[in-house]
């Protein structure tokens, strides 16, 4: 049986095979709400059923959080690991869905056929390919490729608390040849990629405090600090005027763009109007002399993601607020250190408070950037596998946004991570109205049969 039976085997599993996926994403695993604890637990358990169901051993280990489910098959050369994230990212604000984020669908829509649901695109829809293609390649092969080890995580939306833990303990199980991380997108949609460079995360919460108790802005405004008016303050400081970060030390560990890098970069010919203009925007806004894939893939950032304090609302209220509160996050490139980053901002903060403020400061997520070595000889035959299904020379990528396991499988196991994943740039993940295209889905699964085949 060769890999064209696979592949028409994988044709014909499409509908059950986006059942299945539809079944998955009725279990709501927010895992960043207490709420959903016990969905979460659901949903490790209906991965478990389902690989179980294809000759799978695989168990549910539990953590401090959520669990992870591990599973392993097969044996031989290369021991390939396969990483996901069942949990996905909260729905609000809830309006703005046109159905229930859980109650998914298959739509036709003028763009092509879609899941539509939250965590279509990120990440149930795209672990699913690899699970999907195993399937078929099982059931026509009636053996496996290579030994294989699942490693499904449900904390990932959540900064993944459990997972440095979890992979030191169990080192010896998880580690691979190479841990395929199936949780990114398509290069403009359209050509096929493996991500070779992941922003690092730093995230911060400060609350400022001034008077003791709200009070009447007629009758203490003027005389009363006003902690809202120190925290723009402080937002408003954080870019000088050419968009340059402030943090003092920030730029330490960023480094320039290789000629090698910068070259390839160039032959991508991003299209950053059109990227910018499908969300409605025209301008890039990062540092003004870098060019805009360096701005989403090679610079550091800080972001305001949200910022809140006195009365918001319906009608008004004269009120002069105790407390301000902004959650900002800084993304992280070469090796930039989020402790280190994490204190000078705080200094920064602290030395700007006035008499009568003061600042708290909670930590959230910090992990730094990683980078992939695509000299390890399992790159060029899956770019090759990849470039095959879709036509199109697939290309080394960057990614803006982080995924703290990649970096981990290196440090902790010394296992190279590849970063493979069919998400476009329309998915809207994490957003309203998340999607999957069943192109994604279909092309996805069929992919990592090629590169199964390819590496075996
Ligand atoms: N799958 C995303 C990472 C991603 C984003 C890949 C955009 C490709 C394009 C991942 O699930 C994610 O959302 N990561 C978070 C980090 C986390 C600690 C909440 C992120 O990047 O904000
Ligand atoms: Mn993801
Ligand atoms: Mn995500």
């Amino acid at each position: 049986m060769s890999l064209d039976d696979v592949l028409a085997r994988i044709d014909d599993n499409l509908p059950a095979a986006t059942d299945r996926l539809l079944e998955l994403l009725r279990i709501p695993s927010i895992s960043t709400d207490p709420a959903y604890k016990e969905d979460c637990d659901r949903a490790a358990d209906w991965l478990v059923a389902d690989l179980n169901s294809m000759g799978v051993e695989a168990e549910k280990r539990a953590t401090p959080g959520h669990p992870m489910v591990v599973g392993h098959v097969g044996e031989g050369k290369p021991h390939l690991l396969f990483y996901g994230h069942y949990d996905v990212q909260p729905v609000d604000p809830l309006d703005l869905w046109d159905r229930d984020p859980f109650d998914p669908e298959v739509q036709d829509t003028d763009k092509g056929r879609v899941i539509r649901g939250r965590g279509a695109a990120d990440d149930k829809g795209q672990l699913m390919t690899i699970i999907e293609a195993l399937r078929a390649w099982k059931e026509v092969k009636g053996d496996w490729p290579c030994r294989i080890t699942f490693f499904l995580e449900g904390e990932e939306e959540s900064g993944s608390p459990s997972l440095i833990p979890f992979m030191k303990e169990n080192a010896e199980e998880l580690k691979a040849d190479v841990a395929m991380i199936c949780d990114t997108g398509l290069f403009e949609s359209k050509t096929p990629a493996i991500v070779t460079m992941l922003r690092g995360l730093l995230g911060e919460e400060l609350t400022i405090t001034a008077a003791n108790k709200d009070l009447h802005s007629g009758m203490f405004g003027g005389i009363a600090m006003n902690p809202i008016r120190v925290l723009s303050k402080v937002v408003a400081s954080l870019h000088d005027d050419t968009g340059r970060i402030t943090v003092p030390g920030f730029y330490d560990g960023v480094p320039e763009l290789s000629e090698e890098l910068e070259a390839q970069w160039q032959g991508l010919a991003f299209d950053h109007a059109s990227f910018l203009g499908d969300v409605g925007l025209s301008q890039p806004a990062g540092e003004q002399d870098r060019t805009p894939l360096e701005m989403i893939w090679s610079r550091p950032t800080c972001d305001v993601n949200g910022i809140w304090g006195g009365y918001t609302g319906d009608g008004f209220k004269t009120v002069l607020p105790s407390q301000a509160h902004a959650k900002i996050s800084f993304r992280l490139v070469g090796t930039q250190d989020p402790f280190a980053i994490r204190e000078s901002f705080r200094t920064m903060v602290r030395e700007m408070m006035p008499e009568d403020c003061t600042v708290e400061f909670k930590d959230h997520s910090a992990g730094p950037a990683s980078g992939v070595e695509t000299d390890n000889p399992m790159f060029e035959p899956a770019r090759q596998a990849l470039s095959d299904e879709w036509q199109v020379p697939a290309a080394y990528i960057g990614c803006g946004g982080s995924i703290p396991i990649a970096g981990y499988f290196q440090t902790i196991l010394g296992t190279e991570p590849m970063l493979v994943g069919f998400g476009k740039d329309d998915d809207q993940i994490h957003s309203p109205n998340e999607k999957y295209d069943m192109e994604s889905f279909h092309k996805g699964i069929r992919s990592w049969a090629r590169i199964l085949d390819a590496l075996t």
